[in-house]
C-alpha cells in the first residue's frame, strides 16, 4: 500500500495498491478524474507529480520534456513510493508547449522541417 496525498485538492490522502494504476484506485475511492484511453496513450489523463516516484513504463503520451517537467500519465503510473500530485486541468499548465511563445529552436525540429528541401 501507497499513500497519494492530492495537492490541490487540500492535500487529501489517498491508500491506494501500489500494483493498481493510480487512476483506477483513485477513481474507486471517489475521486473524479479525466480519462480516455486508458492505456497511456492519449494524455487525457496526465497529472502533475510534485514528490515521490511512479513507474510509468508502458506510457507513450508523453515527450521526454513533459516527463522532465513532471508529468505522469495516471492510467498506467503505480507508486513505487508514497507520492505527492497534483490533478485535473489546472495540473496542466505546462503540458503543453505554446509554439507562439516558445518556438522549436532548429535542432528540435525534424529534418525535413528544419532544412527545406532542394527542388
Ligand atoms: S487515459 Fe489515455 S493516456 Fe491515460
Amino acid at each position: 500500500m501507497r499513500t497519494i496525498t492530492i495537492a490541490n485538492r487540500d492535500g487529501e490522502t489517498f491508500e491506494v495498491n501500489s500494483k493498481r494504476p493510480i487512476l483506477e484506485t483513485l477513481r474507486d475511492q471517489g475521486v473524479d478524474l479525466p480519462f480516455g484511453c486508458k492505456y497511456g496513450g492519449c494524455i487525457t489523463c496526465a497529472a502533475k507529480l510534485i514528490s515521490g516516484k511512479v513507474d510509468q513504463n508502458r506510457q507513450v503520451a508523453l515527450n521526454n520534456r513533459q516527463i522532465n517537467d513532471g508529468y505522469i500519465i495516471l492510467c498506467v503510473a503505480r507508486p513505487l513510493t508514497d507520492i505527492t500530485i497534483e490533478i485535473g486541468v489546472e495540473s496542466h499548465g505546462n503540458l503543453y508547449r505554446n509554439p507562439f511563445l516558445d518556438p522549436l529552436k532548429p535542432h528540435e525540429l525534424k529534418a525535413d522541417i528544419a532544412t527545406p528541401k532542394e527542388v
